[in-house]
């Protein structure tokens, strides 16, 4: 029995979660945004008894595929290959629970992405034009999408891509981009005539206005919802759904060789064609059936595609039903910066699963707590370990085991019968009974976030409960109250087992496994006979186990790698000062002296005190190179260069009576300036 009004007529569920681009690993932005909400709604779905379908693929062609082969002399279907499997598997370790998790290059794919293309075609749905497009003169290729990059006239990015700019989510033609350049050679390019499919998009805006903005001004989120009213307002333009590219789904009629069909164009029927897969004949229910409800869990930059282009598309073809709801979250960042596959700064879910091996459902508790729902959120490895040990452990994971470990020793894992319940108790079972609906009613609005809470709250009054009742006490003066209270925090912890599996299925698993439970739906949850008197339990275990400050430090310390491998990437020689003059030079007086002598100022980190053979009697002079130089008597002997003519000055109590000159690294570090060659203490440099 599902909670909300709306839901009530549907019979069946077809749930969609964006396609990632099979050109990198998938990060925790992904799985906050997308994959694990939609794992949570299916597999509370599942537990109501619901028929569902829950759709993934790896979205196998575009431009980011074909940039990315290039740039490591491989070929696009070795890119893919490669990245499908990393994706499929970590998804299957996280437990996110695909009926079937395919792939855009596919034969099936391919098949039913270009039939969908020619019946469009045939019936005239598309508009054909033959327009300017930009072309590498160098590389002797038409630059569609992330071929070319340039300046969004939205939000002055100078890193927007032809189809879209990532800093502000604005979906783009390349034409519209300032100050154009092609990302194969870099080469400015040239607008050359070509000819393209376009969908009529600006002749659907009356329904679309009336679908969305009428329809779904209540249901939808606010980010959706405002995002679509501002594309619509803005007023609909046609868009090509066929590019010149050679790496993608042909374009299925004659005269358009060299052409494939727009990622963005083939990717969304992957959805259908992997129903099709999946559900072999009997596909057309999960698309086709007004009782089918289409639910779409993306990412916020996803969603002009799936709320406005894909509808259309499948309004074009007149069979299919729409979305009733696409649920897209905002961004989650990385310790305060945006998660970036191009500067490795990401938490990536197959690094994740091997630094710390079962713990899947921690990952998956502090996503979905975090979640970027209505704002950018930020995910911090000190918020997960806390996340993981003030919460997991301390409420829910030590709730359970409490109960069972006492089970354990005051009955010998045996289920002991209830009494009477007290008024206290009465009030507890009225909240359990009143959770389930909480729980499914936030996750039914993809509210996921709450739903958690909810489902925790119920391990809280659980940890309560024992708390104030102290049975380990009570044990010893009142054994029919003490099997009455063991019973019920017993039956709070099968309740919790059901509820927590659409969050956090491997505990739940465990959960049925230490209580030797049977297999519960949802519509179990609430009930105080989940475990009958005299029932065994199997030995208890832990729940969940404390992650160390050593472990997190670890990954801080692997983020800070990444940060300072970026600053080193990302450095240039500085920029050449205004122009100086020979005479400028000649009153600065650089002299060769020899190190006699090299030690630490005391009590000063950062400093050396030399005696330098000036050839001129002898000088000190202090420098701020300690930190570069740990074994100081080292450098005795070293010639050195310093500026003889700069006023005496103390530092730390020493007179330093000239500077010595270094170079400052890219990393920072300062090194020497020393000859090479004998020459004479005192001589001049110039
Ligand atoms: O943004 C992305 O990662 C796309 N690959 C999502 C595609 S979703 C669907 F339409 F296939
Ligand atoms: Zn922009």
């Amino acid at each position: 029995m599902v909670y909300t009004e709306k839901d009530r007529g549907y019979r069946r569920y077809t749930v969609t979660s964006a396609l990632p681009y099979a050109n990198g690993p998938v990060h925790i932005g992904h799985l906050a945004g997308v994959y694990v909400p939609a794992d949570v709604y299916v597999r509370y779905l599942r537990a109501q008894g619901e028929e569902v379908v829950f759709i993934g693929g790896s979205d196998e062609h575009g431009v980011p595929i074909t940039i990315k082969a290039r740039k490591e002399g491989v070929s696009p279907q070795d890119v893919v290959d490669r990245y499908h499997k990393i994706i499929k598997e970590s998804f299957a370790e996280l437990g996110i629970s695909f009926d079937i998790y395919s792939r855009t290059s596919s034969k099936e794919h391919h098949a039913t992405a270009a039939a969908y293309f020619k019946k469009l075609y045939e019936e005239g749905k598309f508009v054909e034009k033959v327009s300017m497009q930009y072309y590498d003169e160098e590389a002797h290729q038409f630059l569609a999408d992330r071929y070319i990059t340039g300046t969004c006239p939205h939000c002055g990015n100078e890193r927007a891509y032809g189809d879209q700019c990532e800093a502000c989510g604005t979906s783009l033609n390349a034409t519209d981009l300032i100050n154009p350049k092609s990302a194969l050679s870099g080469s400015k390019p040239v607008l050359k005539e070509t000819k393209h499919w376009f969908l009529p998009l600006d002749q659907d805006e009356p329904w679309l206005r009336q679908w969305i903005l009428e329809s779904h001004k209540d249901d939808w989120k606010s980010n959706v919802y405002g995002q679509c009213k501002s594309w619509i307002d803005a007023g609909l333009q046609p868009r090509a759904v066929t590019r010149d590219l050679d790496w993608g789904v042909k374009v299925p009629i004659e005269g358009a060789d060299g052409k494939v069909l727009y990622v963005w164009f083939d990717a969304p029927i992957g959805y259908i064609s992997f129903t099709k897969q999946l559900k072999g004949d009997d596909w057309e229910k999960w698309w086709k059936s007004e009782d089918t409800k289409l639910v779409h869990f993306i990412g916020k930059d996803n969603i002009v595609f799936h709320c406005i282009i894909f509808p259309s598309m499948l309004h074009a073809d007149g069979s299919y039903i729409l979305p009733a709801n696409v649920p897209a979250n905002e961004f989650l960042n990385l310790e305060g910066d945006k998660i970036s596959t191009s500067r490795n700064w990401a938490v990536w879910l197959h690094e994740y699963l091997k630094d710390f091996p079962g713990k899947q459902d921690v990952l998956r508790y502090t996503l979905c707590s975090n979640a970027p729902e209505t704002k950018d959120n930020d995910f911090t490895w000190k918020d997960f370990q806390l996340k993981n040990n003030s919460e997991l452990v301390a409420i829910l994971g030590n709730f359970v085991n409490r109960t069972l470990v006492l089970t354990q020793k005051f009955y010998g894992g045996r289920v002991p019968a209830a009494g009477a319940w007290s008024e206290a108790e009465q009030e507890l079972i009225k909240e359990m009974a009143a959770i389930p609906e909480r729980v499914g009613r936030s996750i039914e609005t993809y509210r996921f976030r709450e739903a958690l809470g909810e489902m925790m709250s119920l391990a809280r009054l659980g940890n309560k409960y024992l708390t104030d009742m102290e049975p380990w006490k009570m044990v010893k003066t009142d054994a029919e109250r003490t099997a009455t209270v063991m019973n019920l925090a017993l039956q709070v912890c099968a309740n919790l087992a059901v509820l927590c599996a659409p969050f956090l299925p491997f505990t739940a698993d465990k959960m049925h496994r230490i209580m030797n439970l049977q297999a519960l739906g949802w519509r179990d949850a609430g009930r105080t006979d989940l475990l009958a008197a005299g029932h065994q339990l199997a030995e208890p275990e832990l729940l969940f186990e404390q992650i160390s400050d050593e472990a997190i430090q670890a990954q801080v310390d692997k983020l800070q790698a990444t940060k300072e491998a970026n600053a080193l990437d990302a450095w240039q020689p500085a920029a050449v000062k205004a122009e100086t003059t020979i005479d400028d030079f000649g009153r600065m007086d650089i002299r060769v002296g020899r190190v006699l002598e090299c030690k630490k100022v005391p009590k000063a980190d950062k400093l050396l005190q030399f005696r330098i053979d000036d050839g001129m009697g002898g000088r000190t002079i202090v420098s701020g190179i300690a930190k570069y130089y740990p074994e100081p008597e080292a450098l005795v002997g070293r010639q050195v260069c310093f500026i003889a003519n700069f006023p005496p000055r103390k530092l730390k109590g020493v007179e330093s009576q000239g500077m010595l000159l270094s170079a400052e690294d890219k990393d920072g570090r300062l090194v020497l300036l020393t000859v090479g060659d004998e020459v004479t203490p005192g001589c001049n440099v110039g």
